[in-house]
């Protein structure tokens, strides 16, 4: 099982930004955790960050054909982004979305998500091991379809 794993604007500076927020470990501490997780539990990885929302969009086209799954935290683009939505439509890929934080829990316009209606499901609110359980979720649910 391929998947892609996705992370948008400013996910870079996790482990620096708003540690009382998203925590203390970087994204690439997250990635780590993520690989020894998916060779345990028979899935292979592939990662891709941009703060840029074309470029992940253009990584979301390039993905048909090789990729099974995605797991995506948008960062704010969650929230702003039909781009985003349009192109995971249009690939047809199942993807879970994915958030640090509890987006329903703090201000009102992180409440609003482009992705969750379409997504096979949504976790949210566990700092890094939200990424744990998507991986979990994903590779459990396309082992059903
Ligand atoms: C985030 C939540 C978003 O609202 C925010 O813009 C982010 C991070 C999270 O992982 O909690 O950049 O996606």
């Amino acid at each position: 099982m391929n998947l892609l794993i996705i992370n948008g604007p400013n996910l870079n500076l996790v482990g620096k930004r708003e540690p009382s927020i998203y925590g203390t470990q970087t994204l690439s501490d997250i990635q780590e955790e993520l690989l020894t997780l998916a060779s345990q539990i028979g899935a292979k990885l592939n990662f891709f960050q941009s703060n840029s929302e074309g470029d992940m969009i253009d990584c979301i086209q390039k993905s048909v054909g090789s990729i099974d799954g995605i797991l995506i935290n948008a960062g704010a683009y969650t929230h702003t982004s039909i781009a985003l939505r349009d192109a995971l439509l249009a690939v047809g890929i199942p993807y879970v979305e994915i958030h640090l934080s509890n987006i329903y829990s703090r201000e009102e316009f992180r409440q609003k998500s482009f992705l969750s209606d379409k997504a096979l499901g949504l976790v949210c609110g566990f700092g890094p091991y939200s990424y744990q359980l998507a991986l979990h979720a994903i590779v459990n649910a396309l082992k059903q379809i």
